[in-house]
């Protein structure tokens, strides 16, 4: 026999970044971070697992119609000794189970966006293959507590197992235990957010995450204080409007945070650059648009790379997303698209 689960995950895009490692083997964070869970209906990782007695050799993992070096990769045998564990002792405890932690895994992954751009595609994918192996082995185990072990795929994947508003919180524990990601509100809390895609580049970042941050954690000077008081101080001031769904409040953090993580990135030695002139058209007219409004209709944030992702709530639809379309998506150079249509959060 063959047995299969199929599976999909969300993008997240972080409003408090997660940018610093305290243990890079556990992939535990300096500081907790915080993010909106976006459509499935736009940006997702479509991930088939299975296993079977008659597969050969070893695990394999297909990512977009590419053989992936699995046995290399020791975040992806860290994800799956988890899962087996919790597997295996399901096994243990009910001896008429059929013993699938025994079996090779074959593991086929699809992103309907470009991988490695910006565009926290790791986020989704450690996502998807975390949840399609669960579902395979038909593990009890809650979505915290599978992102304890998402997070070791990609810290950022914690995030995506749940939908709307999550917080990653960094915990102290030294194994890790503690640090778990934790839905803050449902998207049905807020159902007005709207977030924008702007691809500007689909091209590969210069610098992968995992390496910039730990030049950054080595290096940069004012990453000290970003993880002892600024971003402690954001994550309650965050939650605060999210609760309250104040945009204007939850926009200016949001920005500022965006700024501040791409601020240690150009303190780093050598200084690391994610945003291009194309980025930062984008920040000025987001903030041209809410000075001609006279309130904050907009909000922009960058992760690891020039794409911008812009919030707004629906009411104000034409004003930023139709602003934003007539203006960047004609008059920029270097500008190769396309728009993803606003999404609506995840429920
Ligand atoms: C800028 O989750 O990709 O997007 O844990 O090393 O895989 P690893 O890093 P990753 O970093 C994401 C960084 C970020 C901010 C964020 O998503 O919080």
């Amino acid at each position: 026999p063959v047995y299969r689960a199929t599976t999909t995950a969300p993008v997240n895009i972080a409003v408090i970044k997660y940018w610093g490692k305290r243990d890079t083997t556990l992939n535990l964070p300096t500081n907790s971070s915080l993010s909106v869970t976006l459509s499935q209906r736009s940006l997702r990782t479509l991930t088939t697992a299975s296993c079977s007695p008659s597969y050969p050799a070893e695990d394999t993992l297909n990512l977009n119609g590419k053989p992936q070096e699995i046995q290399s990769s020791k975040r992806t045998l860290a994800c799956l000794s988890n899962l087996r564990a919790l597997r295996k002792s399901l096994e243990d405890a009910d001896s008429s189970l059929p013993k699938l932690s025994t079996f090779h895994l074959r593991i086929v992954s699809e992103n309907n966006f470009p991988t490695a751009a910006g565009l926290a595609s790791s986020a989704a994918g450690f996502a998807a293959l975390v949840r399609a192996v669960a579902d395979l082995y038909q593990l009890p185990q809650s979505p915290q507590e599978l992102s304890r072990i998402a997070r070791q795929g990609s810290g950022s994947a914690c995030r995506s197992l749940m939908g709307g508003y999550v917080a990653w919180r960094s915990g102290e524990l030294a194994d890790g235990s503690d640090s778990l990601a934790e839905e803050v509100a449902p998207a049905s809390h807020w159902p007005e957010m709207r977030a924008l895609v702007l691809v500007v580049s689909a091209e590969k970042k210069d610098v992968p995450s995992t390496e910039g941050m730990q030049t950054t954690v080595a290096t940069s000077e004012l990453f000290a204080q970003r993880v002892s008081s600024v971003v402690p101080e954001r994550m309650t001031a965050i939650e605060d409007a999210i609760r309250v769904r104040d945009f204007p409040k939850f926009a200016e953090i949001t920005m500022r945070d965006s700024n501040t993580f791409h601020a240690t990135c150009l303190d780093s030695w050598p200084p690391i650059f994610y945003m291009n002139d194309v980025s930062r058209a984008a920040v000025r007219l987001v903030h041209d648009i809410n000075r001609a409004v006279g309130r904050t209709v907009a909000a922009y944030t960058y992760d690891a790379g020039p794409n911008s992702v812009i919030y707004y709530e629906e009411k104000d639809s034409e004003l930023v997303a139709g602003t934003v379309k007539a203006i960047l998506g004609t008059n920029i150079t270097g500008w190769d698209g396309p728009f993803y249509e606003p999404l609506a959060n995840l429920t």
